[in-house]
């Protein structure tokens, strides 16, 4: 109990004013995470119906469904809490952050290991989904909303959908064409530029030959020639 409240105290500012007793009754990351403890050993002990209750209960009461198998080491945080999922075969290492809305689930209905396992000092924010059975590496930060189903390389920033990293041990990824993940080259837009480059030189070349000033190009001593251009639209 006492490291649940020190995890929560150490990440969330908003606890700077509370009290410990506070925290218990009022920090639903807390709770849940207190709940699955208890579902846990329950569940390990072969006690039937009682883990699963404990976990419907605390659900109900935090918004926070953590099955009572799956794998949660400690220093964990689940910071608001409300609509987090983590399912069955997720495993999760040591001081990991979650904010809402973070689901680690599978993508079918496929069986055996089937959720994301997080290994340690992972920041998680809120609204991610990391669906199927990927790792993602130690001190790796998902931002928010991210959807991520393929490895996450460890201390990598990730974000967008699909989720890519943009960041590895605090460097932006603009070394080299290749590294850049983002901007990564487009084959069709550049044969389209240079086909329209090719047009234009053509079309200049015709207007030369017959004498016409051609659409784009300038009345000799007056305003360029205004009106509809040839390319539509
Ligand atoms: C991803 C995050 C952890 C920041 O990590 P970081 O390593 O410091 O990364 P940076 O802030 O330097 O951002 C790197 C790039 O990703 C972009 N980025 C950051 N978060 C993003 C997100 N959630 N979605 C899309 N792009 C994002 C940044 O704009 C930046 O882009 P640029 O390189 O084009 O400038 C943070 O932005 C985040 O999403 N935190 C979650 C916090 C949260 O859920 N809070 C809820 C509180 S209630």
């Amino acid at each position: 109990m006492k490291s649940h409240i020190a995890a929560a105290r150490g990440r969330d500012p908003a606890t700077a004013n509370a009290s410990s007793l506070e925290i218990l009754l009022t920090w639903p990351g807390v709770q849940a995470i207190l709940a699955y403890r208890l579902a846990c050993r329950l569940r390990r002990s072969g006690v039937p119906l009682l883990p699963f209750a404990v976990s419907y209960v605390s659900r109900a009461v935090t918004g926070i469904e953590i099955h009572p198998d799956a794998k949660i080491g400690p220093g964990i945080f689940i910071d608001h809490g409300s609509g987090v999922v983590i399912g069955e075969t997720a495993e999760i290492g040591e001081n990991v952050t979650l904010y809402q809305g973070v689901t680690l689930g599978g993508t079918g209905f496929q069986s055996g290991k089937r959720h994301p396992t997080i290994e340690d000092n992972v920041t998680i924010g809120s609204g991610a989904k990391l669906l199927g059975p990927i790792t993602v590496g130690h001190g790796a930060k998902i931002g928010a909303n991210t959807v991520v189903v393929e490895d996450v390389p460890p201390r990598s920033t990730v974000v967008g959908n699909p989720g890519h990293p943009v960041k590895v041990d605090g460097r932006k990824l603009t070394d080299g064409p290749d590294a850049d993940w983002i901007h990564l080259p487009d084959p069709l837009q550049d044969a389209v530029k240079s086909l329209s480059a090719r047009i234009k030189e053509l079309e200049q070349q015709v207007a030369e030959l017959s004498g016409d000033p051609g659409p784009d190009r300038e009345e000799p001593g007056g305003e360029p020639k205004k009106g509809r251009s040839s390319a539509g639209g």
